[in-house]
């Protein structure tokens, strides 16, 4: 076994004109693990999230958010921002069911590829700000529909046996 005919990998070889066995990489080969961010980009109806919610991602979500989005989509994510009020197509509120419901995905392929009247924002956004804008939008929707049995118990107590679901 050790002494057979083959050809070690990268030895020369005349099978070739250039004198080597190695072949030239074709056109446009990306190496593997090149593309670090590869894992941030979901299918659409993917509902995990790719990186870990921490505080600082939504620190940093709540940022771009309202820099980006809350000018059409509101502060609070109802849809009534300025631009809206001034004309513009009037976005959906993301706290109908249909949104709150809708996965992360849904939302990742929003703002990477635009929606009906929305210009996509794959060039303002990088993918991380992308998910760290949904995790905040997670946030702002379960500010505005927190079951009873998941507030503090001092906020329940203030909300009052007959308060709100
Ligand atoms: C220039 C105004 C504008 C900005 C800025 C904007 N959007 Fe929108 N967005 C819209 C409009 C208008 C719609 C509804 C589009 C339609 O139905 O034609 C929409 C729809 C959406 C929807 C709902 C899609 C659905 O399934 O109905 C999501 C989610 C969304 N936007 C996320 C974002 C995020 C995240 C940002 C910030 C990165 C953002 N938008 C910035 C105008 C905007």
């Amino acid at each position: 076994m050790a002494d057979q005919p083959k050809y070690n990998p990268l030895t020369a070889s005349t099978f070739f004109d250039d004198g080597r066995s190695a072949r030239p990489l074709v056109v446009g080969t990306v190496p593997r693990g090149s593309l670090a961010e590869d894992n941030l980009n979901v299918p659409k109806d993917a509902d995990t999230f790719p990186v870990p919610v921490t505080r600082e991602l939504l620190a940093r979500g709540r940022e771009r958010f309202n820099i980006y989005c809350s000018v059409c989509h509101g502060l609070l994510g109802d849809g009534n921002g300025m631009v809206p009020r001034r004309g513009f197509r009037q976005p959906p509120s993301y706290h109908i069911d249909r949104l709150r419901e809708a996965p992360v995905g849904h939302f990742y392929d929003v703002i990477t590829n635009s929606f009906g009247a929305m210009p996509d924002y794959a060039a303002q956004v990088p993918p991380r700000d992308r998910w760290a804008i949904i995790a905040y939008i997670r946030a702002l929707q379960f500010s505005q529909h927190a079951p009873l049995a998941e507030l503090p118990a001092e906020d329940r107590a203030r909300l009052g046996a007959g308060g709100p679901r």
